[in-house]
């Protein structure tokens, strides 16, 4: 198989795990079914229901060459332990064998449970993954979480594993919904902070995709080059990676207490404002929260919202956090460009941080 653009390979550890990136050049159209070849011939196919609608045409000799497909819809209430039954039922209707590969092509939350799928079912199967979401062709796809909610509480069943191969075209963003993709522009935006400032350059040409518009598979590539770094040094979340929570502690209670009428994307912008100002507040760096907001004004995320209301959810929400452990909780604040650190703060520090970093989101 030619390999197209970009090409990048990740191990995992000591062990002999290894994911290879292809990343096709915006001005070609990838050919699934022409991935189906030597261990990856006959696969299984996970995939996105609406992205089996759109791409039809292109998915149509995938399908053809496949030995099964489960098809569903990409929503937070069916990424539960039924619908991963359902992939294991549709796996072993299919017949499908320990050599049988995974293919899911889909956003992170198929991407997820396809993933999840793919490494329980007979103890592992190969497992490709073609994203066709920003925040999944940036984020999700690398790294090895896979995931389902359980009552209510996000990914709280899943496995960490790699992905043997990850096969990304950025032309699947030309049926994305513009609110989507803004949400995958967050996540750009926290990789650049976290560990490559050029990133920060290419957000204006890559604020608007399609045609031959180069910038966003640079953007990809760069982006998973941080991702892929950061992971590498500690897969199963020990330490370390946990930088890749930026915005996210602040980000998720925001979510959650506006009722989810902000986006994840919309609410990890803020996240990473707060977050930045709490930053200052511990010596970090005094311009990093206008050049945060510069950005997501750039790529078309709100860097301002009225939070008075919903300051006492939000404390609650914070307070349930999965990641509080004991009395510290660990945050990843960014204190300048690639330099965010892992600070643990008390109940009381946090009680005396936060009123002044959700004071910098005010209207
Ligand atoms: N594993 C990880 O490291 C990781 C990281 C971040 C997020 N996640 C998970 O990812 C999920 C969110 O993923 P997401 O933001 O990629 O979105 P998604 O998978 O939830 O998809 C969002 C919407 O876009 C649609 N869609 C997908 N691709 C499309 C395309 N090319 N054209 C038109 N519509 C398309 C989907 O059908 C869906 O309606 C969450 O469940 C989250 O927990 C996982």
């Amino acid at each position: 198989m030619v390999r197209l653009g970009a090409m990048m390979e990740f191990e995992w550890g000591t062990s002999t795990l290894k994911t290879e990136v292809e990343l096709y050049p915006q001005s070609r159209e990838p050919d699934l079914a022409g991935l189906f070849v030597g261990e990856w011939r006959d696969p299984f196919l996970v995939v996105d229901a609406s992205v089996r609608m759109l791409w039809d045409g292109l998915l149509q000799p995938a399908i053809l060459s496949s030995s099964g497909i489960y098809a569903m819809e990409a929503e937070e209430i069916l990424k539960n332990t039924f619908s991963l039954s359902q992939i294991w039922d549709s796996m072993s209707s299919a017949g499908i064998n320990r050599d049988t590969p995974v293919v899911v092509v889909g956003g992170g939350l198929v991407c997820d449970m396809g993933a999840l799928a793919a490494s329980t079912y007979l103890r592992g199967l190969p497992l490709m993954l073609v994203p066709t979401t920003l925040l999944c062709m940036v984020d999700a796809c690398l790294g090895g979480k896979t995931g389902v909610n359980l009552s209510g509480n996000k990914n709280q069943v899943g496995t960490f594993y790699p992905a043997g191969r990850i096969v990304i075209s950025t032309r699947f963003l030309e049926t994305l919904p513009g609110r989507e993709y803004r949400s995958g522009m967050a996540e750009v935006i926290k990789t650049a902070l976290i560990g490559d400032r050029g990133i920060e350059n290419l957000l204006r040409e890559a604020s608007v995709y399609g045609g031959s518009n180069e910038a966003v598979p640079e953007v990809v590539r760069r982006s998973l080059a941080v991702k892929g770094a950061v992971v590498e040094a500690d897969l199963t979340e020990r330490g370390s990676r946990m930088v890749l929570n930026l915005g996210h502690t602040v980000g998720h209670a925001l979510e959650s207490a506006s009722g989810f009428r902000l986006s994840h994307g919309e609410a990890v912008g803020l996240g990473m404002l707060a977050e930045a100002a709490m930053a200052v507040a511990l010596g970090g760096d005094r311009n990093l929260p206008g050049e945060i907001h510069r950005m997501l004004d750039v790529v078309g995320l709100p860097g301002r919202m009225d939070v008075d209301p919903l300051m006492e959810e939000i404390r609650k929400r914070l307070e349930r956090d999965k990641k509080t452990r004991r009395d510290a909780r660990t945050w990843a604040l960014p204190f300048d460009w690639c330099d965010c650190r892992l600070v643990p703060l008390t109940p009381d520090q946090e009680a005396e941080l936060l009123p002044g970093a959700l004071e910098v989101l005010k209207v």
